[in-house]
């Protein structure tokens, strides 16, 4: 199947958008209707240097600010698109004709009444309104026709689930648990909240899911005892509050850890006869209750995964379970950002960080994951200086946050991690490090066995070089000295590890391994 990565701009000027109405190209799948403005990202282009091109050549004007609002799949029977969608309302220059129809200023209310395409219905209101970011898939038939409207889903079945990542809905707004109850609805009438003890508590996140579930009639309980890297012991005993209390679908709310815990509890509520076991046999196929995902923190991107990773207690490792559960509806708000400790925003701030630049340098790199990555250092290197404690942190920082670790999500969602979340997980279990310290202490070495990329991509995120990155790391998570002893065996347990060093996008081996742990002096 033919894929592509295209950009999408809506300019906008007192209270209207530029349209493009497409009547001259031949043979133009956008015949006679009105869109906005882009094309076609091109090799070695990011998708807001495409959006500034395509804008340049289609209307003769120069974009001086622009706002990425979103990501639609569309989905069509020989072809997928995967756009990037954005709004501007700063340019220079003067509107020329375009080669491909005619543009005019219309009206943002008279919008709607134009020759649209089914989908762009349901994403323009998204950019006329306060919402920051979306993603979510549009079916296409052969013959141009929508075949349903992500945002108004029938009542889901539990056990059926996203046939992939494309099927999530991600919403982020002020206020999106409030305003997306219709949404929530769908997904049934009694539902398992799975949280830890505080963050979702302090944020406000857990009242706020609770005030919807309440005002539409569904039945709710709490299981708030996720622990920091959860147990698969933790997940019987949130199974079983489940089934006691018929839970039909599950809800996320946290940082990582609740949020892949939830994926696990509703694959195990679903599977309720199964033994703990269960959770890390790879024969079967993923069935599980639906699952709904709020984070409270803007490290994990695991809203926007199908990845659980659990603890094993009994053989002290950590890793991913073998099945895939994504949430069919993430809900994401800045606002809860703001109870989070300087710390905390710290070390999850460098733990979507390296998922960026893992999922970059990484085996299963495509051209969509190198866009979310690009597109997603270029969010969070606004954010840098704040994460830093070098200025304070704004509400448009928060967002930003956000915005920038589930694009990593959506990255590594297609790619995986790879070295220095490899290697970090001993550095966790063992060491006790939280994840984003592990996983950065890391990040600058990996970075320089990729050569002039690794350089090139530390500038993307906003680093004059990989010296001024691993400075920043220091100051932002502290790791103080890690010893070697515990990075020799982080080094060991990866080396034996085929399919961890497969993923690198070069050469890697126990040598490797060793200067990316700092054991080569
Ligand atoms: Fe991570």
């Amino acid at each position: 199947m033919k894929s592509k990565c295209t950009t999408l701009c809506y300019i906008e000027k007192d209270g209207a958008y530029l349209m493009l109405h497409r009547t001259k190209k031949l043979h133009d799948i956008n015949a006679g209707k009105w869109i906005g403005v882009g094309g076609h990202i091109e090799e070695d282009e990011t998708p807001e240097e495409c959006v500034r091109r395509e804008t340049r050549e289609e209307t003769g004007l120069t974009l001086t600010a622009l706002t990425f609002r979103g990501v639609i799949h569309f989905i069509c029977p020989d072809e997928t698109e995967e756009m990037f969608v954005y709004t501007s309302d700063k340019y220079s220059g003067e509107l020329r004709e375009c080669s491909e129809g005619e543009l005019s200023w219309v009206a943002k209310e008279k919008v709607m009444d134009l020759d649209l395409w089914e989908g762009d219905r349901i994403f323009l209101p998204l950019l006329m309104s306060d919402n920051k970011f979306f993603s979510f898939a549009l079916s296409y038939d052969a013959e141009g026709n929508l075949l349903s409207n992500p945002l108004e889903r029938k009542p889901i079945v539990p056990g059926e689930k996203p046939a992939d990542r494309k099927e999530m809905v991600i919403l982020q707004e002020r206020d999106t648990i409030a305003h997306y109850g219709e949404q929530i609805k769908a997904f049934g009438k009694r539902a398992l909240i799975v949280t830890g003890a505080h963050s979702a508590k302090v944020s406000g996140a857990l009242s706020d899911m609770e005030a919807v579930l309440d005002a539409n009639g569904i039945h709710h309980v709490v299981f708030n005892e996720v622990e920091q890297n959860p147990s698969t012991d933790t997940i019987m005993r949130a199974r079983e509050m489940g089934v006691m209390s018929q839970a039909d679908f599950v809800i996320g709310i946290g940082g990582g850890s609740p949020l892949d815990a939830a994926k696990a509890v509703a694959l195990m509520i679903y599977n309720h006869d199964e033994e703990k076991e269960y959770l890390y046999e790879s024969r079967h196929e993923a069935h599980a209750l639906p699952v709904i995902a709020v984070p409270t923190t803007s490290g994990t991107g695991s809203e926007a995964t199908g990845v659980a990773i659990l603890t094993r207690k009994e053989r002290r490792t950590k890793g991913s379970i073998p099945y895939k559960i994504y949430p069919g509806l993430s809900l994401i708000d800045g606002k809860y950002l703001q109870t989070a400790t300087l710390e905390v925003i710290g070390n999850t701030a460098i733990d979507a960080l390296s998922h960026l630049l893992e999922s970059y340098f990484n085996s299963n790199a495509t051209e969509l994951s190198n866009a979310y990555v690009l597109q997603g250092l270029s969010i969070w290197r606004r954010v840098k200086d704040a994460i830093l404690g070098r200025r304070e942190m704004t509400e448009k920082d928060r967002e930003d946050l956000m915005t920038a670790s589930t694009l990593a999500g959506m990255a590594i969602a297609i790619t995986g991690t790879c070295l220095p979340h490899a290697l970090s997980y001993t550095l966790t279990v063992i060491g006790d490090i939280p994840h984003g310290r592990a996983v950065g202490f890391f990040l600058s070495r990996f970075l320089r066995e990729a050569g002039d990329e690794g350089l090139m991509l530390a500038r993307a995120a906003g680093f004059f070089d990989l010296e001024e990155l691993e400075g920043y790391y220091h100051a932002v998570c502290k790791p103080g000295s890690i010893e070697k002893e515990i990075r020799l065996q982080a080094v060991e347990a990866v080396a034996v590890n085929p399919g961890k060093l497969s993923r690198a996008p070069f050469p890697a081996d126990r040598e490797l391994l060793m200067r990316i742990a700092g054991l080569d002096e």
